[in-house]
Parts: C-alpha cells; structure tokens; sequence
C-alpha cells in the first residue's frame, strides 16, 4: 500500500501554477492543460476541499471506517477551515452506493424555509425584487440548517466508528488552531464589508477590524463546545436547547431579521429520495433529485448530447462544444420552469427519453440556437390539472464545497455541501459556525406575469439547488464518483468532468482541470487564462456571446477501477488522498 497525497495549486489563472512534476497527459490536446499525475491508490481514497479535511477523512479510513464515518470527520474540518464554503450551518446533498446491496440512495439534507416565510420574502415593499446581496446579508436569507443532521442519519445507517471520535480531529483544530490558508485569507479580505455587518462575524474573520491573514493561526473554542454537544449528545443538542437558542437569536438580531424558529429547528428532517439516474452511453448517471436541480439537468444535457459523436469531435471541437453549451441552455430553460421541491409542488418527468430525443433534435443543426424556451415534459397520466407554471428569478452566487469518498468495502460517497454565497448570510451563530444564506435560492419574484413560479418560497419548502453529486455507475457498480461546488454553474462542470472521462478518455485529474466552457443562458462563459480562450473565435462565429471569466470549480472526483484514481481541482485547496 502506498499513500498519495496530490495538493494542488490555487485560484485561477491555474494551469500556469501547476507543479514542478508536471506531465502532459498521453491524450493532451490544445484545450487539454498539462496536470500533475493522478493519485492512485488499491483500498480506500478520499478527495475534499482542504488538506486538513482530507486528511482527518483518511484518518479514519485508514482505521476501517466506513465512507459515511470519514464524511462526518471531513465535514466537520471543513466547517472550521473552509467556513465560507459549508459547515453545520448549512445544508447538503449525499449519494451513496452501498457496496453490500447494490443500491444507491440519496438522501436530502437541505435547509428549509421557516414555517413564517411567504412568496413575498424577498419582495420590497414596492413589489421589486430585492436586490441580492440586500437578500443575502443578514438573518431574512436564513433556512434551517440540515448539514448536522445529514452527518447523523449517514452515521446512522451506514457509520462503523464511534460517532464522538469522528469529531476528534475538528475538535483539534478548532481548539489548537490551524493556520489560515491563502483561499480563506483572500476571500476575507474581500468581502470584508459584509462580514463587517455582524459583531459576531466581524470579531472571527476581521479581529482588530483586520482581515486573518494568510498562515496566522485561528481558533475557534465556540466551535469545539459545539462540535463536543454533537458528539456527546448526537444531533438533539443541535435542534434544541442552547445551541438552537443562539442560532435563532443570531438571525432575530441581526441587522436584517429573520424569520427562522425553535419550532423551526425542532420540526426539522433529513429525507430519503430516489436516487435521479439517466443513461449516458452505457452508464446510468445517478445523483440528487429535486429539490435539487442538479440530477435532472446533468442527466438531460447528457441524454440530449447522446446522438452526437462528441467522443470522435475530442475537447478542441467547436461542434463539441456548441452541442454540450445548447444542450445546456435547453436543460437550464427547463429547470428554471420546472424544477423545485417536489414536495410541493409536481415535477413532469423530464428524464422521458421521448421527450429529450425531441429535444436533442434541435441540436441538429450548426450555429448557436437563436432561441431556447422550455419545452412540454410529460407529466404524470393520474394529473388532470397540469400546472402553467413562469419562469423565476434565483441568482444563485458560486460557493459550496464537495467531497468524494470510496472506502474499503467499495462504499462510495458523494456530497455536496454549502451555505450558499461565500460566508453565507455572514451571521455567525454564538455556537461558532456561519448561518446560510440558502433562501436565496428560492426565486426571488413570486409569478411571471399572472403564473406562479414553481420554486417560490413557501413555508417549510425546500430552496431548489443546483448541487449535483453524482456516481456514474456501469453494470450495477461505480465507475465515477464527482462533484463540484460553483452555485448553478455546478451543473456545467460536473456534466463536463464526466464527458472528459467517459468521451475523451482523460484521466479523472486531467478532466477536472480540463478548462471550463459553460452556457446556461445565452451567454458562454470560457474560462479566461486558459487554452479554452482559442475556443472564443468559432463560437462567436456560431452566433454566440461570449465571456471570458474566471471559473472557479472546486471538482473532486474518484474513479473506481481495478484501482482508485483520484482527482482534485486545481483551482482551488482540494487533495486526493488514497492508501
Ligand atoms: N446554494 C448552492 C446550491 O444549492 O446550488
């Protein structure tokens, strides 16, 4: 057995940063970037936002336990060492495949609207849309957090170690302190104004009214007493009680008050789901379901691709490309008509293989679609009153964190977890973690024109997300474990990570670094400073808009073979690591 570990370099531009030991990948084309090699390992591997996170996970895969355990001990490092991005907050999104059964099972760790909430939220008193960050900063933004939770039924159902010392290594860290990495620095100091609008907030991130810098040591003893709660009490000491108590007077007392209750906290539930699998040449890729819209939009943009030859086009393709950006924009036309928590309201089977060959059929042509619109899914037979659903409005931010894990017994598991815009809602709870913003991916307008939109608030309601876990299986067993956080361009990255791989055959390192060339609405977003820049030419040819920014992905992928491979985004902290 050997131990690999892969750190990659940070923030974009990144492929001018990567490692000394870089090698040309033997599929390397114009677009491909030259990688370090992939980790590789025989038993177990984990692959997470920060190397602490990660190596708390390998430590207690290294001691048998299960993928599940090593989750809890991942999420809760990242809570304290990548606060931005996720932590008990916030809400998630876990697939798992069970290596015993065979089956997979998603379940729903998402926030949920307080009971008090109403289409309106988000309305000034005008009936205009809030601006977003006017949403965002401040208690109104605030669900109840389901990331505590998830931990817990994970643990419940598929955890072999002893739930408190899955705790140890946060506890550390967050007691003995941890040294501040350049991400984290970095986004403080830019967002130094917001985080400036909570006492609590301020006092952590900017003590003295300065930014934590780079490498100086933070601790954080609130968050251990919590993280001592959970471990001794399980989840309870979350939902009720003390800790309950200061998260909602944190959003009661914030500048923006919010809505959120103790009865909120209390009536709170973890939900399983059907895992969303679509047949993708050969594979099912299954991941999350609504509320998210991440499953059902990676899974239509691939079946919609399916009748092209995008394997033999290869990554250079222009043609490539505008098959993947108008596949995409047909699927995000869908989602922002149709997709919302399904526990409220009805979702039409937009995985039917009629309806997407019709679909794929407008891709037949050899320029930009001039224009995209949803289409007509078919609905369920039983329903007489179909909805008219409009279109919403949900600027969802980039933020997030993912963790892909496959442990000893062939377990794998894939997460998501947020708390929405970076810092979330900038409102630390006295329990020592920040409150998210997630309400703010509900749509924001309640109707267009005279029809409702499908994901408005309601009370108790579940935001739709776009976090999109993902396992691609073959034959009843994984062959992919993958996820990214980067709000709805989650959807892009992901889709392309797994066309990499399965169509262009890169190794799991090579197709997350693989420069990003996303189209949700019109508008194609390529990936400045990299190779997909040449790309910007015959596109615009094509008839469409393009933009070059920064694409700031934070993909972690494994994938599962006679070994494991092991893949971290290079644009961010991430590492793979594997025994
Ligand atoms: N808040 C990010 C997402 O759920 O998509």
């Amino acid at each position: 057995m050997r131990t690999a570990l892969a750190l990659m370099m940070l923030t974009s531009p990144a492929f001018a940063q990567q490692a000394a030991d870089a090698v040309a990948p033997e599929a390397a084309t114009g677009l491909s970037p030259e990688v370090a090699a992939p980790v590789e390992a025989q038993d177990w591997m984990v692959a997470a936002a920060n190397p602490l996170a990660a190596e708390a996970g390998a430590e207690v895969l290294r001691a048998g336990g299960s993928a599940a355990d090593a989750m809890v001990a991942v999420q809760t490092v990242l809570g304290l060492v990548e606060p931005q991005s996720s932590g008990l907050g916030g809400g998630a999104f876990l697939v798992w495949y069970d290596a015993e059964t065979g089956e997979l099972t998603t379940l729903d760790g998402r926030e949920t609207a307080p009971a008090a909430a109403t289409p309106t939220l988000f309305l000034t008193e005008d009936g205009e849309t809030m601006g977003f960050f006017d949403a965002v900063v401040g208690g109104l933004s605030v669900g109840t957090p389901g990331t505590p939770m998830l931990m817990e039924e994970a643990h419940r159902r598929w955890g072999r170690a002893n739930w408190p010392d899955l705790f140890d290594a946060a506890i550390g860290h967050a007691e003995d302190g941890f040294a501040v990495s350049p991400r984290l620095a970095t986004l403080v100091a830019e967002d130094a104004e917001r985080l400036s609008s909570d006492a609590a907030t301020a006092d952590y991130f900017l003590p003295d009214g300065e930014p934590i810098a780079e490498g100086s040591t933070l601790r954080n003893p609130a968050y251990a007493e919590t993280l001592r709660a959970l471990a001794e009490r399980g989840t309870d000491a979350f939902y009720e009680g003390e800790i309950a108590e200061g998260i909602v007077a944190a959003v009661r007392g914030a500048a923006q008050p919010g809505l959120l209750s103790l009865g909120d906290l209390a009536a709170y539930e973890v939900i399983e789901r059907p895992a969303v699998c679509a047949p993708y040449r050969g594979h099912d890729v299954c991941g999350m379901g609504p509320p998210s819209s991440g499953g059902l939009t990676v899974g239509q943009i691939l079946a919609m691709i399916e009748p092209y030859e995008i394997g033999e086009m290869g990554p250079d393709s222009p043609e490539a490309w505008r098959l993947i950006g108008d596949a995409s924009r047909l699927a995000f036309a869908d989602r922002g008509r149709y997709m919302a928590d399904s526990d409220f309201v009805p979702v039409p089977n937009l995985l039917d293989a009629q309806y997407l060959d019709l679909r794929a059929d407008l891709l037949a042509g050899d320029d930009a679609l001039p224009e995209v619109s949803a289409g007509s899914p078919p609905w369920e037979h039983a329903m007489l009153d179909l909805p008219d659903w409009g279109d919403g409005w949900t600027p969802s931010m980039p933020s997030t964190s993912h963790i892909s894990i496959v442990d000893a017994e062939g377990n794998a598991l894939s997460m998501t977890t947020t708390i929405e815009n970076g810092f979330g809602s900038r409102v630390l709870a006295p329990g020592g973690f920040l409150l998210n913003n997630e309400l703010t991916d509900f749509s924001f307008s309640t109707h267009e024109d005279d029809r409702p939109v499908a994901n408005r608030v309601e009370p108790r309601k579940r935001p739709r997300s776009s976090m999109a876990p993902t396992i691609v299986m073959r034959d009843d067993a994984p062959v992919m474990v993958v996820g990214s956080p980067g709000g709805s361009r989650i959807i892009g990255y992901v889709a392309k990570t797994i066309i990499a791989h399965l169509d262009w055959g890169m190794d799991v390192q090579q197709a997350v670094a693989l420069p990003h060339l996303v189209n949700r609405f019109g508008t194609y977003d390529l990936e400045a400073g990299t190779a997909a820049e040449a790309l910007a030419e015959p596109l615009t040819e094509m008839g469409y808009e393009v933009n070059l920014r920064d694409l700031t992905s934070g993909l972690h992928a494994i994938a599962v073979g006679e070994t494991l491979t092991g893949g971290a985004d290079p644009r961010r902290e991430g590492v793979a690591i594997g025994e």
